[in-house]
């Protein structure tokens, strides 16, 4: 289980907006488009005018004759009109980029590989798409990518798909111009691709008797015998491997298989016990790193895995190894002290830089989860950084290759939306909007270090993706932000343009059989709050566009005679917002029904008693009462977070306040120990020094209640106070989590 217990802000990068960009839609959005008046007619067939050769030339023939252009290979002088493909040495275009100029006298692509001819092929496919593949307008193009790794991430082991779901995925990954795919293939779930040398592994260790990862997790966690009648699973066949190579590599994607070591590893360690500590099937979950035995049978994995993949990256994984079985075992202790190792993180990273000299003795190079750093980083590896952007900071400043994946922005298994209409996910809230916004490049670097940052990535983990559909409902859409992410400028990025692309986009994804995500019609409200003014400006936003959003301030439910929302709504005092959207007139979402006050506190003093947590800061005590609410994810800069403490805040209203009503709001999220208060206890004085009781509010939600939970802890009634002291106490758990958003005093 991915444990989240590590918690980090990211700050969000604003984004810089192109007043000027054009809605064509082509994701992820070019460099450089400029489109002209006049279009191509491409209804009858165009001639074929390239000077690719060999397989380079096949490859592409036969990929353009599995798209909808109308081209004629053995016409080249005979037609007027062309699609030209031309390998042109003396540009500016690094190895993917491409210049696309249509014009009368047809299609023209110059690029310095066969790669950027492709994604200038795909550029074409999106434009021509506008009108079924009729005409296509007059445009130029000058485009290359802002990284070299563009990548997604998925997890076969957890549950496994097939041959025929993963080429539909790279189908989708060569359309948005991402050239990498990290094939998860070994995990404690179960392990997925042949060996020949350990049969076991295919034959044992990629079945267990439960189809769904969630059922096999709460119950034993046993693999079984492939020919058991109860077996699920499965694995992919080194004829098959060799297959999904050939299809990624015709779309210009390198696949970098992931080997899981030295924790993640239950799987082979049931298979092959003598590879643990304990010499037992289910007792640990590391590789056992004392015996020799260990290096030779990944060696022997990594003979194989090596002469099956291309790809110039080995990925090791390396997350998450408990190293608890280490400490006691006489083999690691051993290891240990012959090597001097002075801790089980030096052990680890023993292990790593073993491999690595194996894998550099093949000519490849290693690439590993940000944990590899600790106790030392190897020395020609890259960091794949995931827990936050830390690791991969601390890598990138010394001179090591990194990949972006940072959990906040990049983990497409968090919910997407709303988590009481959605369908169960591992936690976490990234809405499309927050993964566009991702910059793969943190402030904290100069210009040398950023060149380090050779890309990002989206990761797909699959605990609580049973079926395929499902699977695709979390990567898509949100994989075209990554990839524009991944491709394009950030001064040439913009949401609102994007959201648009993305809107047009879908039904394309579904017609092409497709299952994604369709964006949220629920309204968020970003707020403004002028604290001098005493005001505060209110906008309302929805992931759709072709909707309108109707609203009214008087508590009835919005309708078609309710006002248009157009330009953000101010409130002075409190006011009762409900909104909704509608599309042709009829309501499409939830109405969002919220109050929205000026309250009471906000602006004024308040004091701590106990401290936050550094990791979420957010704006800092004065967060709880700045007026601004926390979304849905605790991630979002607005949830003031305290871990494993009470909390014990004191406001001071300036003067004696008549009060009638205090509220908090707490949120819950099993996955990663966040959890509500047991209790809060409200206080008021009128000397800051005295206090007395008010009320002790409790709420009735048990700790074990999955998904993402919210509380909202209010007293109502009368009195007439300057001082509330608010006194939240922690849950009697070991390790956790309270964040709160806001105190609202009315
Ligand atoms: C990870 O999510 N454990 C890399
Ligand atoms: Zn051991």
């Amino acid at each position: 289980m991915k444990k989240r217990t590590i918690l980090f802000l990211l700050c969000v990068a604003p984004i810089t907006c192109t007043p000027e960009m054009s809605a064509q839609n082509v994701i992820p959005h070019p460099q450089r488009m400029t489109v002209k008046e006049g279009k191509l007619d491409i209804s009858s067939y165009l001639s074929f005018k390239t000077n690719l050769t060999g397989k380079e030339l096949g490859d592409m023939v036969e990929y353009i004759k599995d798209t909808p252009l109308r081209i004629d290979y053995s016409a080249e002088e005979g037609l007027n009109k062309c699609l030209t493909m031309e390998i042109d040495k003396e540009n500016e275009l690094g190895d993917e980029g491409y210049i696309l100029k249509v014009g009368a006298s047809g299609i023209n692509i110059y690029a310095q590989t066969s790669a950027g001819l492709f994604y200038g092929l795909q550029s074409v496919l999106q434009l021509a798409e506008e009108d079924n593949y009729n005409s296509i307008k007059y445009v130029e193009i000058f485009d290359k990518p802002r990284f070299e790794y563009r990548g997604l991430h998925l997890d076969e082991s957890r549950h496994f798909s097939s041959t025929e779901f993963v080429k539909k995925q790279l189908d989708a990954l060569a359309r948005y111009k991402m050239n990498r795919f990290h094939w998860h293939l070994t995990d404690g779930a179960g392990w997925r691709i042949e060996i020949k040398k350990y049969p076991r592994l295919t034959n044992f260790a990629a079945w267990r008797p439960y189809e769904t990862w969630k059922e096999w997790w709460n119950a034993n966690r046993h693999y079984c015998n492939q020919d058991d009648a109860d077996a699920h699973g499965g694995y992919y066949t080194q004829e098959e491997i060799r297959e999904i190579i050939d299809y990624a590599a015709k779309r210009h994607i390198t696949i970098i298989p992931e080997i899981e070591m030295p924790g993640h590893s239950e799987e082979v360690l049931a298979a092959y016990p003598l590879l643990s500590c304990s010499n037992d099937m289910y007792k640990n979950s590391d590789f056992c790193i004392g015996k020799e035995a260990t290096f030779a049978f990944i060696e022997d994995v990594l003979d194989e895995v090596i002469d099956l993949f291309p790809s110039h990256y080995i990925h090791i994984g390396g997350d998450e190894a408990a190293k608890s079985g280490w400490k006691t075992c006489p083999d690691c202790m051993k290891r240990m002290k012959e090597e001097g190792l002075k801790d089980v993180d030096e052990l680890q990273s023993y292990m790593i830089h073993r491999v690595e000299q194996y894998v550099n003795s093949k000519g490849r190079d290693i690439i590993g989860w940000d944990e590899i750093l600790e106790g030392g980083l190897a020395p020609n590896a890259t960091v794949m950084s995931w827990r936050g952007e830390q690791g991969g900071i601390t890598a990138a400043k010394s001179g090591h290759k990194v990949v972006m994946t940072p959990g906040d922005f990049c983990y497409l298994d968090s919910y997407q939306s709303d988590p009481s209409s959605e369908p169960e996910a591992i936690g976490g809230y990234l809405t499309i909007e927050k993964v566009y916004s991702y910059n793969p490049v943190s402030a904290a670097l100069n210009d040398e270090q950023a060149e380090m940052i050779i890309g990002v990535q989206g990761n797909v983990w699959r605990e609580y993706m049973p079926t395929l559909e499902h699977t695709e409902y979390m990567i898509y859409p949100r994989i075209l932000a990554i990839a524009e992410v991944g491709w394009t400028m950030p001064e040439n990025k913009n949401w609102n343009n994007f959201r648009e692309r993305v809107n047009n986009e879908i039904p394309r994804l579904i017609r092409e059989g497709y299952n994604p995500y369709t964006l949220s019609a629920d309204i968020e409200t970003p707020m403004r709050i002028d604290y001098n003014k005493k005001e505060i400006k209110v906008a309302l936003e929805c992931e759709r566009t072709g909707i309108n959003i109707h609203y009214t301030t008087d508590g009835t439910e919005p309708n078609t005679n309710s006002p248009i929302y157009e330009d953000s709504l101010t409130v002075k005092g409190t006011m009762h917002l409900s909104a909704r959207a509608f599309s042709e007139g009829k309501p499409v979402g939830k109405v969002l029904r919220k109050d929205i006050d000026f309250h009471k506190a906000i602006g004024k003093k308040i004091t701590l008693k106990t401290k936050y947590s550094p990791n979420y800061p957010a704006s800092g005590e004065y967060t709880l009462i700045d007026g601004y609410h926390g979304g849905k994810g605790y991630n979002d800069g607005k949830w003031l977070g305290f871990l494993n403490t009470d909390v014990d805040a004191v406001i001071d209203l300036g003067e004696k306040t008549r009060i009638s009503r205090i509220s908090t709001l707490g949120m819950q999220a099993k996955g990663p120990y966040v959890w509500l208060p047991q209790y809060i206890k409200i206080q008021t004085s009128n000397d800051g020094k005295k206090f007395k009781d008010l009320d002790t509010l409790t709420h009735d939600i048990p700790t074990d209640r999955e998904g993402v939970v919210f509380h909202d802890f209010v007293w109502e009634g009368k009195t007439t106070a300057r001082f509330i002291r608010i006194y939240a106490k922690i849950v009697d758990i070991e390790g956790g989590w309270i964040f709160l958003d806001e105190i609202v005093v009315k």
